[in-house]
């Protein structure tokens, strides 16, 4: 009945003050989430917002991307770098309406296969486009439920995820679970940031077992390699 609970005030605070405004997340289209997250792959929010803005407009289908030629595509990426992104993103909207001839795959390990999405991404899209119930591990996730739940485990190591994957799992919302994880996604970036967290004021906050136990700053645990 925690994580109900948890779950009731993390939604509810991200229905009042998330942000809802972000142009990716007005509805559920996954054209639009796939083109967003591998934006944000690498690229500040921010600046990913007006060039999201423009790339929908240029390109507002899976089929008109699909069928674009690749100057125009690195073109409507310049400035955003990391190019092999903008390659696997006109690769995958080609699997996507030419191959799956417009049926989008919906399952974590189907998106897994398309170019340049990688298992949050794959995550991400599951859980925001099609309601699927899969935690988006992103260095903020960690960051957030290290915390709240006193994961010890070193984030460096990439078995860790699957610890991650385990522990959260469960706790994801099965009715919102797209939502669950943007609403994590803006908690790590307002309440619980590396730098400055506002725990103090953080919707969540008596679940957090690390604030309770004032050694919030010891997570998350990650080595050098
Ligand atoms: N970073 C990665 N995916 C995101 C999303 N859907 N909203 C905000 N920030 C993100």
């Amino acid at each position: 009945q925690t994580i109900k609970a948890f779950r009731k005030d993390l939604l509810t605070w991200y229905d009042q003050e998330g942000r809802a405004y972000l142009p990716w997340r007005v509805d559920h289209n996954p054209y639009r989430i796939l083109v967003s997250e591998l934006m944000l792959q690498q690229t500040r929010v921010d600046t990913v917002i007006t060039y999201f803005n423009r790339f929908m407009k240029e390109l507002p289908t899976v089929q008109d991307l699909a069928e674009a030629p690749e100057e125009k595509v690195l073109k409507l990426w310049e400035g955003l770098g990391y190019y092999s992104r903008a390659k696997n993103l006109h690769k995958a909207a080609k699997v996507v309406a030419f191959d799956l001839k417009g049926e989008w795959p919906e399952s974590y390990d189907d998106l897994l296969a398309l170019p340049g999405v990688g298992p949050y991404t794959a995550a991400a899209i599951a859980s925001i486009a099609f309601e699927q119930v899969v935690p988006a591990i992103d260095g903020n996730f960690f960051r957030v439920f290290s915390r709240l739940l006193k994961i010890d485990d070193d984030i460096a190591k990439p078995k860790t995820r699957k610890v991650f994957y385990n522990a959260v799992e469960p706790i994801v919302d099965p009715e919102r679970p797209g939502d669950f994880n943007q609403a994590i996604m803006d908690l790590g970036t307002s309440y619980m940031k590396t730098v400055d967290p506002d725990t103090l004021h953080s919707p969540v906050r008596k679940y957090n077992a690390a604030y309770r136990d004032g050694v919030e700053d010891q997570y998350p645990v990650k080595t050098k390699k």
